[in-house]
């Protein structure tokens, strides 16, 4: 999967606040420096500069064609509800995503485990919940809808041995019946260094299009990751551990010649069994280069300055 997204200043005011159930909406608005900011989205273009007293989203921008909702949630990757791609939307749908809690621990010195919503409650009138388009590596691009990572990890303080964030998908085989089979090693997990978890790209998606989650892309709550492929995407997440090692991910267990932890986006390294140098996109007949960092250089080069991104792949 490849991912791009738009600066939230490029959205319309109807986009930047998803469904009230992921906020309190009338606690959203109380703020000045959130009505200032809704009239600078309202009519400023581009101008991220704009909204002043209000986090700016740091991400490029595109003005990409977005996915239909019904392709995007009809051709799916979740093994926990069947390893084909046309599964999850049939084997998710009696999935219940609420009510649903997030343990938060390890090197943390507030550790909790805390209901969805009151995790995605804005604690500061600088947290918002932004929208973002992403670009998936079979074709999609898709608005999503959630809160940057960082605003969560903050609030419980991470330690100075936090160097790693790790994730975990829910383990319930009667409510993921894909997990009743060892398609992987269950739960999926995840990985990413605490730089790549800080960065303000890096989001915890609640939904698609200014709706809930579908089942089949990862309700409640996802990792959407910009300039790394799609499997870094852990879905309906139930914990998360700030560590001191490079914890493990559930593809690097599965085929470790192919999976690598970083997983960035890498045009000149190749998967096992093919070239990762084009993508084609839903809509699209012709393959496009594929853009190193998914076109996000400029935002996170910066953070593999010395590392040989062929071996750490
Ligand atoms: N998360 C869990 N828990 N289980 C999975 O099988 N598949 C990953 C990722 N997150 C997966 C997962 C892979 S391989 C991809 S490409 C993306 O989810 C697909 O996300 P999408 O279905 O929303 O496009």
């Amino acid at each position: 999967m490849l991912i791009k997204s738009i600066r939230a200043s490029d959205a319309k005011p109807s986009e930047i606040t998803p469904k009230s159930v992921y906020m309190d909406r009338r606690r959203f608005l109380q703020t000045a420096a959130a009505g200032a900011a809704l009239a600078s989205f309202a009519n400023g273009p581009a101008g991220a500069a704009k909204i002043d007293g209000i986090k700016k989203w740091p991400g490029s921008l595109t003005s990409e064609k977005l996915t239909p909702l019904d392709s995007i949630a009809s051709y799916n990757n979740f093994y926990e509800f069947g390893t084909d791609k046309s599964d999850p939307v049939r084997n998710a749908r009696f999935f219940m995503p609420r009510p649903w809690t997030v343990a938060i621990g390890g090197e943390v010195a507030k550790p909790a485990t805390v209901d969805l919503d009151a995790l995605l409650k804005p604690h500061t009138p600088e947290e918002r919940i932004y929208r973002m388009r992403c670009v998936e590596a079979w074709s999609m691009v898709i608005p999503w809808v959630g809160i940057p990572l960082a605003d969560v990890l903050k609030r419980f303080e991470p330690t100075s041995k936090a160097k790693f964030v790790a994730f975990e998908t829910l383990n319930d085989p009667k409510r993921m019946p894909g997990q009743a089979v060892p398609s992987l090693q269950w739960p999926y997990v995840e990985g990413l260094r605490i730089d790549e978890a800080m960065h303000p790209l890096t989001l915890l998606a609640v939904g698609i299009y200014d709706e809930d989650m579908p089942n089949q892309n990862g309700a409640p709550l996802r990792l959407v990751v910009p300039w790394k492929y799609g499997f870094k995407g852990i879905k309906s997440i139930v914990k998360i551990s700030l560590v001191e090692k490079q914890p493990p991910t559930s593809w690097n267990i599965a085929a470790p010649n192919e999976y690598g932890f970083f997983s960035n986006v890498n045009p000149k390294v190749d998967h096992q069994r093919w070239s990762q140098a084009k993508e084609r996109r839903s809509g699209e007949f012709l393959r496009r280069d594929t853009l190193m960092f998914n076109g996000y250089g400029d935002e996170v080069a910066s953070m593999y300055t010395g590392l040989d991104l062929k071996a750490n792949y």
